[in-house]
């Protein structure tokens, strides 16, 4: 009894979603809506931007005259600053939910980080990185966010804030694609228009979200009943 009502209260408080999935893919756009949807259905939300550095690090190689972070700290060392500064940015991200009891929608996760290792060939350091990230619970809903390469190309260059190669983002897909927590993602097909990608998510999430627009009596209705 007391085991069913703990399971319960468990499922009634969405405590975090993750969007994960390659460069261009969508998720900052998608996980800054999703957080402003869930605080307009009286579920209040936090967007935590769970980034590794990167391209902080890419601006500072270019002014030191470096056309790419690699050739600054070297291909090992450029995993390890993004491998702990994103450890840091989600442990922060977790504390910062766990002190307001707000729901955490993280743009990138522990994934993003082995898939990052793997893509980047640095496949000795994931048992590492594994190791560090074990720690981090993993979020009720994890979304990847699949694109074509190409697609996701032409918005980065459309974005016009970075440059990312096709070679990079095709390995970013296939590392997504065989990271042995594949299975348990939620796919989006997130090639279509924002609103689309947008609808798709909000379905998953019908027990918490009422599933395109609606109040927030709406999602209440909806949760006894469409709760996952
Ligand atoms: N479904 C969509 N269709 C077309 N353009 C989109 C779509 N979603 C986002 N965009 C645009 O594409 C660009 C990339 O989107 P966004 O920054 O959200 O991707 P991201 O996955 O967060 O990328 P990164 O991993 O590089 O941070 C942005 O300029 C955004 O406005
Ligand atoms: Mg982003």
């Amino acid at each position: 009894m007391v085991r069913r009502l703990r399971a319960r209260r468990g499922r009634d408080r969405l405590r975090a979603v993750a969007l994960i999935g390659i460069d261009g893919s969508g998720k900052t756009t998608q996980a800054h809506r999703l957080a402003d949807a869930l605080t307009a259905a009286g579920r209040p939300a936090t967007y935590h931007r769970n980034a590794g550095g990167r391209r902080w690090l890419g601006r500072l190689a270019y002014r030191l005259g470096r056309p790419e972070p690699e050739r600054l700290v070297g291909r090992s060392g450029l995993l390890a600053v993004e491998s702990v500064l994103r450890w840091l940015a989600i442990a922060a991200a977790i504390a910062s939910c766990l002190v307001t009891g707000r729901t955490a929608v993280m743009d990138r996760y522990a994934a993003c980080q082995y898939a990052s290792i793997r893509a980047h060939g640095g496949q000795r350091w994931e048992r590492l990185a594994r190791a560090g990230y074990r720690i981090f619970p993993s979020p009720q809903v994890t979304f990847l966010l699949t694109v074509d390469p190409a697609e996701a190309y032409r918005r980065i260059e459309r974005r016009g804030t970075d440059h990312e190669s096709m070679g990079w983002l095709t390995a970013a897909d296939t590392a997504y694609r065989t990271l042995p927590e594949y299975p348990t993602f939620v796919l989006i097909d997130a090639g279509g228009p924002a609103e689309e990608v947008t609808r798709r998510i909000r379905a998953h999430l019908a027990g918490w979200l009422p599933p395109d627009g609606g109040d927030a009596g709406t999602a209440e209705r909806l949760a006894p009943q469409a709760r996952p």
